[in-house]
């Protein structure tokens, strides 16, 4: 028989129940009671707490997110950890009154379309069994049929909706092939067809727009790091249910890529730019294509989108902003947008960290907390 526990989540006092067999992250925000995480998947450190009391196994947390010196000290991941008995646990939970707060559930869905829209680029609609509340910016973890893990059950990978939260049944997303990737090779680019039924649970993950902050906004999105991007402006610019919540007043979006071909949805920004042409503010930027007088008159910069960004911007003061992309990418984002005038505490991120770097520890600025 499998084993609960009672886990005591302070300062706030919440109680839940955790089998033996889940993780203490998804135990919690099951129940509602929402706890910092970031990739749920042993890499990013997001989740780490002091265990107070009691016993917990530290699963797969890698060890660069959860050093030997900090198991020592008590401390874990609860993405990653399991209890072994009761459990008291001390989080680093903010009072901040425009968290996600939505319950994690699980979702059966049908894949209803899939279209190649860039290199290595699939868009994959889903339609869920039911209706999902989330937050712009929020993602889904796939459970991956054992078929397509080498026969391991329990195997999944995470994917952000670049749909925005009024559309909470049909959800979008944007998918990269990562070269020999479980998920995305071996499955979403190989066989995985309309009519498929896919497990999903969700919503996860706190990179949300802040329809409080009406601060000009700067985007900057590499490759599919632009969905959970496109959510947030889809919700500012199309969601009709914003009128006491006014969001950025301006949005500037970075859309980064190597080459045209490697860009997707500019039809669709360029609309966007047209129709709310006091609000949002679209550069495609290209790393390694000449843009010639041509491109340059249709808006596309040339250059690494971080260079762009310092080139377009002597001081970004009084803005906030928003980055998701490869770990590579948001890194040095982050330095360029200190470099104009950004505080850490001004600029909400989201590296699509994957298996790669939970064995070797990505790249993480000590400077910033998430
Ligand atoms: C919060 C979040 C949101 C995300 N949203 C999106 C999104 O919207 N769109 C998107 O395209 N991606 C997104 N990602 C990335 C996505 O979750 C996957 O990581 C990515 O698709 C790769 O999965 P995969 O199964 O195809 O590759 P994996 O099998 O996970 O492999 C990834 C890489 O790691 C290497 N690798 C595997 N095992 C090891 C090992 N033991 N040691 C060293 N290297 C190893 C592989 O060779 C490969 O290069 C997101 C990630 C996060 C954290
Ligand atoms: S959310 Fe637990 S390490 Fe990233």
């Amino acid at each position: 028989m499998t084993e609960t526990y009672q886990i005591t989540v302070d300062p706030i006092g919440a109680e839940i129940t955790c089998r033996e067999d889940q993780t203490i992250l998804d135990a919690c925000l099951r129940a509602g009671v929402w706890v910092p995480h970031s990739c749920t998947h042993g890499t990013c450190g997001t989740c780490k707490v002091e265990v107070l009391d009691g016993e917990v196994d530290h699963g797969a947390s890698s060890a660069f997110a959860l050093m030997d010196i900090e198991r020592d000290e008590g401390k874990t991941l609860l993405c990653c950890a399991t209890p072994r008995s009761d459990v008291v646990l001390e989080a680093d939970i903010d009072a901040d009154d425009e968290a996600p707060s939505h319950a994690v559930e699980d979702y059966a869905g049908t894949i209803v379309a899939l279209e190649d829209v860039a290199v290595d680029t699939r868009r994959v609609i889903v339609e869920l069994d039911r209706d999902m509340t989330f937050d712009a910016g929020q993602y889904m973890a796939w459970q991956i049929p054992a078929t397509r893990a080498g026969g391991a059950s329990g195997v999944t990978r995470t994917y952000s909706m670049a749909n925005p939260p009024s559309q909470g049944r049909r959800l979008e997303f944007q998918i990269r092939r990562t070269p020999g990737g479980v998920c995305s090779d071996g499955w979403v680019f190989r066989d995985l067809a309309v009519g498929e039924q896919v497990s999903l649970a969700g919503p996860y993950g706190r990179f949300t727009v802040r329809m409080r902050r009406t601060e000009p906004a700067v985007m900057i999105a590499g490759g599919t790091g632009l969905a959970p991007i496109a959510s947030m402006i889809k919700r500012v610019l199309q969601d009709e249910t914003q009128a006491d919540r006014p969001g950025p007043s301006r949005i500037l979006l970075y859309q980064g890529a190597r080459t045209r071909a490697a860009l997707y949805d500019v039809e669709l920004f360029r609309d966007l730019a047209t129709r709310h042409p006091d609000r949002f503010v679209y550069r495609p930027c290209l790393s390694e294509e000449e843009v010639t007088p041509e491109l340059e008159a249709q808006g596309y910069a040339a250059g690494l989108v971080t260079d762009v960004v310092a080139a377009d911007n002597a001081s970004l003061a009084g803005h906030v902003a928003y980055l998701c992309g490869p770990p590579a990418m948001v890194e040095a984002a982050m330095k360029t947008l200190m470099s104009r005038r950004l505080f850490p505490r001004d600029i909400s991120r989201e590296e699509f960290l994957d298996e790669s770097n939970r064995h070797s520890g990505g790249l993480r600025s000590p400077l910033i907390k998430r």
